[in-house]
């Protein structure tokens, strides 16, 4: 069985109705990175941070899958699939997807700000944590997120698998935000990588097979052109 490994970004989730940080109109556009996505941010205002992220979390909560997770999940019957999402909602995991490995941490998770092993699940009849919510030993409670200038803990793992890929597939990132980004570098010399993005994304990678569409068609043309591989 050939491997896929899928590289998403928040163009995957976009069609669920989840904003996309970059495009116009985006949640960058909105919000100041350093005053939510950074560790000096939370130290200032660590409400402003948490209300971001609850309010994020509701969003991800009432989202459901689209068809391009569906589709992607969907390939598990024909390929080995290793997904690695730079998103922290988990529609692909909703979707059906076996192996996900989230780059930027989860939504849904929150972490202990003295002890990150202590980590907690949260449900959508629960979706917030406020300044005062701790953990079992005491001290205030955080996103599980991967902050800007915070090491990035599973970019290893990730590494290993996309040298193993036998095909790349990229959806809806703008590949603006290292070391995610970089995974690409890491493919085997002649592995075809399938770039699905309604807009432009550029990358010096060479000999890229770009789908100029939306992540539901985008990953249905997918993977008929990879029927026709076969
Ligand atoms: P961006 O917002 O930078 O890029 C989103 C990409 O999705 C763009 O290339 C869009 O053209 C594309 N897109 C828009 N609609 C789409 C659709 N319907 N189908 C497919 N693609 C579509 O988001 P990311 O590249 O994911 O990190 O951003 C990377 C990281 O930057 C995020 O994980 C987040 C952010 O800061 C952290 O917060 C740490």
């Amino acid at each position: 069985m050939k491997h896929i490994v899928v590289l998403s970004g928040a163009g995957m989730s976009a069609e669920s109705g989840i904003s996309t940080f970059r495009d116009s109109g985006g949640l960058w556009e909105q919000h100041s990175i350093e005053d939510v996505a950074t560790p000096e941010g939370f130290r200032r205002n660590p409400q402003l941070v948490l209300d971001f992220y609850n309010a994020r979390r509701k969003a991800a909560f009432d989202a459901l899958p689209n068809e391009g997770h569906i589709g992607v999940a969907e390939m598990e019957k024909d390929f080995k699939v290793s997904v690695f999402t730079q998103n922290v909602d988990n529609l692909h995991e909703r979707a059906g997807s076996t192996n996900v490995v989230h780059l930027h941490g989860e939504l849904d998770k929150v972490r202990s700000t003295a002890d990150p092993s202590l980590i907690y699940t949260l449900t959508a009849d629960k979706p917030e944590i406020n300044l005062g919510d701790k953990c079992e030993k005491g001290s205030q409670l955080r996103p599980h997120i991967v902050w800007f200038g915070e090491a990035v803990p599973m970019i290893e793992k990730a590494m290993r698998i996309v040298q193993t890929a036998d095909i790349l597939v990229v959806i809806g990132t703008s590949l603006n935000v290292y070391p995610a980004a970089g995974l690409l570098n890491y493919i085997k010399q002649g592995v075809p990588v399938y770039l699905i993005d309604p807009n432009e994304v550029k990358t010096y990678q060479p000999g890229i097979h770009f789908i100029r569409k939306g992540a539901s068609e985008g990953v249905k043309e997918l993977r008929e052109r990879l029927k026709l591989m076969e």
